[in-house]
């Protein structure tokens, strides 16, 4: 039932400075590792990240997404009967913290050394945990802080209302994969380089791309409204338009992309759409029952059975 066992790249060498954090890592890119999309290592599991990654063979991911609880102090309830999430946290930011970074440790060493991990946090934990991800990757292992900004939803009266996420990239390599041409999108219709280009001060001609302009670190994709048929009832649901992004720019078909807090299965759905290969895992029973449907009613994949690891809830 586990992950097929894909071994690391042959060649990839990383070198440590005294405290053991990874200075430098040097790999052969995936293309020596064809993995064939037919192949049955797309895996569901239920229970504990801590206990599922274990089971999975070290340096076998291109990607990593993990959407874990924020810590909201709230027990969230989907739209759908059964559809609870609760993420009242038991104790402060003391106790979650050092629970999410054991998790993030874990996780690393699931990476292809020029593999990325996504972590999405919101303004309560990912000043912290970008602190923590600097540790565990290095502060050179730091690609990019992503802001996810989306409308919708209630207004503050008493502050600036909270309209973003926060989406934190690294990667133990310099230069992990990134499809930049892939994600570009339309260029604004007021922009006038886009309609005849702009000359430099050096008097260089630069044209608009075809393509459209590259996506930048702030991202305006909306929230899924609650009458849109995306939604399945599943509370904090995430948009298939952010997961598409992020699958399409950091890993290429074909390969293994994973998500340990996979909710109502939103990366892997996904990711089955775009050719990748995929592992999920989430503890609660809600949440991999959802996954089940939906990996069914959205990509006509029938039949598959969670694997249950340690205890759920
Ligand atoms: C914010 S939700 C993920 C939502 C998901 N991205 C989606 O689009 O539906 C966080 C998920 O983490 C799961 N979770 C919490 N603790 C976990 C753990 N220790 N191991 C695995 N999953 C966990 C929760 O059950 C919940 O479904």
């Amino acid at each position: 039932m586990l992950c097929r066992n894909i071994s690391p790249p042959d060649s990839a060498t990383a070198e440590l400075d005294s405290q053991g954090m990874l200075k430098s890592c040097h790999c052969e890119r995936s293309e020596a590792i064809s993995l064939n999309t037919d192949e049955k290592v797309n895996r569901l599991f239920r229970g504990d990240m801590l206990d599922v990654a274990p089971l999975l063979a070290r340096e076998s991911f291109r990607l990593i997404y993990l959407d874990p609880p924020f810590a909201t102090g709230r027990e969230k309830q989907g739209t759908r009967d059964g559809m609870v999430y609760d993420d009242r946290w038991r104790g402060d930011l003391d106790s979650y913290l050092p629970w999410l970074k054991e998790r993030l440790q874990v996780l690393c060493g699931l990476l292809y050394c020029d593999g990325s991990l996504v972590l999405h946090l919101d303004w309560r934990a990912s000043h912290y945990a970008r602190v923590m991800l600097d540790e565990i990757f290095g502060r050179q292992g730091f690609i990019n802080e992503i802001i996810w900004h989306y409308t919708g939803g209630g207004r503050s009266k008493s502050r600036f209302s909270c309209k973003h996420d926060t989406l934190l990239w690294y990667s133990r390599h310099p230069r992990p994969i990134f499809n930049l041409d892939a994600v570009r999108v339309p260029y604004k219709r007021t922009s006038g380089f886009a309609k005849g280009g702009i000359v430099a001060a050096s008097g260089r001609h630069y044209q608009p791309d075809p393509r459209g302009t590259p996506v930048d670190d702030v991202w305006d994709i909306p929230i899924i409204n609650p009458l849109a048929n995306e939604r399945v009832g599943y509370p904090t649901q995430k948009p298939l338009a952010l997961m598409q992004r992020l699958i399409v720019a950091l890993s290429n078909p074909g390969e293994l992309v994973g998500d340990f807090c996979c909710g109502s299965g939103t990366t892997l759905v996904a990711a089955q759409k775009l050719g990748r290969n995929w592992v999920g895992c989430d503890i609660s029973e809600a949440a991999t029952a959802c996954v089940v449907s939906r990996l069914c009613d959205e990509c006509g994949l029938a039949g598959i059975v969670p694997a249950e690891v340690g205890g759920s809830r």
